[in-house]
């Protein structure tokens, strides 16, 4: 699978349907060489036709992320035939949903070894090439679970957390040495993509991402120019920042919240049907990048960098501070005034 050669080159992993088919087209409109890493042939060969007809040149590998070998292999192929790496997306993922008394360990060490380790295995292989060249920015595909766990989903929301783990300790190694090669996650919200007919499920009813959802479309281009800006964290969406803030403040309440809303929140009316999983096999189709919520999903959505969202919830707290200081102030001077008042009657 190849293309003619071009300036600068994306690896995306996951790269055939879902969030990562959305950012691949993404880079393809701007006339970016893309580099295509999933499992199934058939969403890797849709996937290249969108690259292509996007102004892109795109070079496909069937590659399990699990494996080190693999990704390290596709990378050095990519960077053979591009001539380097300029940006690389980590987003692949699997997940199982299950109350955690019914995941099975194989499926714990599974996910984790697809959704952790496989951005692991594509971050060491994105160094290999940026470091020597001193240059190139990794992106890893986080969500707002990354922060704030919830119920029936614990081995993909301890992976996304064991992801942030990850690029914290590596981005202070970059900066002891001084390094150019630049880091950032991008937290995202619930989004339409093929995910939930595809999990693995015990839960009694079909899945769905829980409201608000957005389309692919919309996260692909704050992740294109998270690329570009490498913010440390890009947040989007206003429930991933009221996710993470508030299980900051309030952890207890957003336990009890999930425990009540979120847990049923995860499924929709309809009863579960037998169907394939992606857990251990690609379901090999082509459903491209959307799921099947396209009447629920927004086409757009705003996104900030957490440090603007901090400083503004401080000015907001110091305003409240300051606020109460000056009425508690007002109160004991008037206080004041009507006790002396009353002494001079
Ligand atoms: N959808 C949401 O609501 C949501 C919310 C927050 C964050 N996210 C994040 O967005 C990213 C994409 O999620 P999505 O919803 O787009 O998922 P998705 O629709 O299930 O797509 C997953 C992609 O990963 C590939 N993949 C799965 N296992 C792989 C493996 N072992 N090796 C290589 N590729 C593999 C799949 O292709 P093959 O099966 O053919 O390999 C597919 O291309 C993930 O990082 C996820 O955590 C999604």
């Amino acid at each position: 699978m190849s293309g003619r050669k071009r300036a600068r080159t994306v690896v995306v992993t996951g790269a055939s349907a879902g969030v990562g088919r959305a950012i691949a087209r993404e880079f393809a409109r701007h006339g970016w060489n893309v580099g295509l890493i999933a499992r199934g042939e058939a969403g890797l060969h849709g996937a290249m036709a969108d690259v292509a007809r996007a102004g892109g040149t795109p070079l496909a590998f069937a590659v399990d992320v699990a494996d080190a070998d693999q990704v390290a292999e596709a990378a050095d192929a990519v960077a053979a035939f591009f001539g380097g790496i300029d940006v690389w997306i980590n987003n692949a993922m699997v997940t199982v949903y299950a109350p955690v008394r019914e995941t099975r360990p194989d499926e714990f060490a599974h996910v984790t070894a697809v959704t952790y380790l496989g951005q692991v295995h594509g971050t060491l292989a994105a160094l290999k090439h940026m470091l020597p060249r001193d240059a190139g920015t990794i992106v890893h595909v986080g969500s707002a679970l990354a922060y704030r766990s919830i119920p029936l989903q614990a081995s993909y929301c301890a992976a996304k957390a064991a992801v942030r783990g990850f690029v914290d300790s590596l981005r202070s190694e970059l900066i002891h040495d001084g390094s150019r090669v630049r880091l950032t996650m991008v937290q995202l919200p619930a989004v339409n993509t093929p995910q939930f007919d595809w999990a693995r499920s015990r839960l009694p009813r079909a899945l769905q991402p829980v409201p608000p959802i957005y389309q692919p479309e919309a996260i692909a281009r704050h992740v294109y120019r998270a690329a570009q800006d490498a913010p440390r964290e890009l947040w989007i969406g206003a429930a991933t920042w009221k996710a993470i803030l508030g299980n900051v403040l309030v952890p207890g309440l957003i336990d009890r919240y999930l425990a009540r809303h979120v847990y049923r929140g995860e499924m929709t009316q309809m009863k579960a049907a037998a169907r394939p999983d992606n857990l251990y096999e690609p379901v090999d189709t082509d459903p491209g990048a959307r799921g099947r919520f396209d009447a629920r999903a927004a086409g757009r959505v705003a996104a900030a960098d957490p440090r603007w969202l901090k400083l503004g919830l401080a000015a907001a707290l110091g305003a409240v501070a300051g606020a109460t200081l000056f009425a508690t102030e007002a109160q004991g001077r008037a206080e004041e005034r009507r006790r002396l008042a009353g002494r001079d009657r």
